[in-house]
């Protein structure tokens, strides 16, 4: 019989033992330092993040940088024989596709291989960052070894994508933007994934568009260096000049994306009058949404988040009057709910039994209201000034 703290010596945090890595040369399986964890495991190895049945384990998920070529190995000291230790290869296998190698003197030989991978589909853009080059194509499904080579770059979700989700690729609607490094190894061209993205074409009556960014990842060893901007930035460049594109949405974006979109649609609105002084100052206007759809097709939330951020840009806050203009500009816009809420229910007062109403819509007193208005307002404008904060220090 085991004791409880025996097995739990053999339970090990999925999040700690994976490392996963890219490897350009058989030298980069030997470098730590390469190395990265994943941020969620959840989708793969349950709620508890836990792998059952070894003693300091490691599970060394490798890739090959250019067409994805996966190797699973894994190291530990000791495992359980009884109860049977977790198949962690079988675990993964139901989410990486079959062809990855789990012989390491195999898969060396792979790598050593000199790679003949092209990026696939139209390249869009090219630009130049810390002395490296990097390149942004957009492709379908259609582009032969692409189906296959997405069905590999998709795991990354799992890791660093909270509840992602596989997407039907037979639809045809999905557009794929990818960044690849390219560089020079061993004296030919090579290509390595940075990042990519997906984008629905959803259909908008009567005869438009509406293209929805629905995953987008930055592989880690590149978050934070401005290569999702550029993805982003060559998204809008390549949809806006599209008539039939009515305005580019964001499914569920996450706090992260939010904060990148913010940089990336603020940057592009100090290109429009209608969003500079002395215009931005004047309340927001049909017309101001109008050149934001057509000119940055952005949709009316993102419109008035974007006039918002540059309107508090262009306002002195230490004259009394100009920031009262622009605080009551904002919180009547956050209000508009709760006054539309109590339109409906002095409407409907006098018809329902007022205990059965107090119950289903129990009402704020009006200072309360105003208290919690007051500091909803003041952690915007604390996420409106970060946004401003950073755009001093981004280019194009
Ligand atoms: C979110 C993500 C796509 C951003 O890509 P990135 O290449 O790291 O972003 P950039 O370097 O271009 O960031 C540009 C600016 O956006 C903002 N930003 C980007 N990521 C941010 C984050 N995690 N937190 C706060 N601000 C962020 C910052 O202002 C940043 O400028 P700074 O680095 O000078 O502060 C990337 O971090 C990622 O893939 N994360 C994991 C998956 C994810 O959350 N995807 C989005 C939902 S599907």
């Amino acid at each position: 019989m085991f004791s409880v703290k025996d097995l739990e010596s053999f339970i090990s945090k999925a999040s700690t033992s994976l490392e996963i890595k890219f490897v350009r040369s058989e030298a980069d399986i030997f470098d730590d330092s390469l190395a990265f964890a994943p941020v969620f495991t959840h989708q793969v190895f349950g709620e508890n993040e836990a792998i059952f049945g070894y003693k300091d384990l490691k599970v060394k998920l490798y890739h090959t940088p250019d067409t994805l070529s996966t190797y699973i190995g894994l190291k530990y000291t000791s495992q359980s024989d009884s109860p049977k230790p977790d198949n962690v290869v079988k675990i993964l296998s139901e989410y990486i596709p079959e062809g990855f190698c789990t012989n390491l003197d195999e898969y060396i030989r792979r790598i050593t291989v000199p790679s003949s991978f092209k990026p696939f589909g139209e390249l869009l853009h090219v630009y130049n960052q810390n002395d490296a080059t990097y390149e942004v194509y957009k492709t379908n499904i259609e582009c032969p070894g692409f189906r296959e080579y997405h069905e590999r770059l998709q795991t990354f979700l799992l890791w660093f994508v909270d509840a992602s989700s596989f997407i039907d690729v037979d639809d045809e609607k999905w557009n794929f933007y990818l960044i690849f490094e390219k560089h020079t190894q061993c004296g030919s061209t090579c290509y390595s994934i940075v990042g990519y993205t997906t984008v629905y074409d959803f259909y908008a009556y009567p005869d438009k568009v509406r293209p929805r960014i629905s995953q987008m990842l930055v592989l880690p060893p590149f978050q934070r260096k401005g290569h999702g901007a550029k993805l982003l930035q060559t998204v809008y460049d390549n949809l806006t000049p599209d008539p039939r594109v009515l305005d580019v949405t964001v499914e569920d974006p996450s706090d992260e994306f939010t904060a990148l979109r913010d940089v990336v649609d603020i940057r592009n609105g100090l290109g429009l009058e209608a969003l500079r002084p002395p215009l931005v100052h004047q309340e927001f206007s049909k017309d101001t949404e109008r050149v934001c759809r057509e000119r940055l097709k952005l949709n009316r939330k993102q419109a008035r988040r974007v006039y918002e951020i540059l309107r508090l840009k262009a306002t002195d806050r230490s004259n009394a009057e100009e920031y009262k203009a622009y605080r009551l500009s904002v919180k009547n816009r956050m209000n508009g709910p709760y006054q539309r809420e109590q339109k409906d229910m002095k409407r409907v007062q006098d018809f329902v039994d007022p205990t059965e109403l107090a119950l289903t819509h129990p009402q704020v007193s009006h200072e309360d209201h105003m208290t919690q208005l007051h500091q909803d307002y003041k952690a915007l404008e604390g996420e409106y000034l970060n946004v401003i904060e950073k755009l001093a220090s981004h280019t194009r």
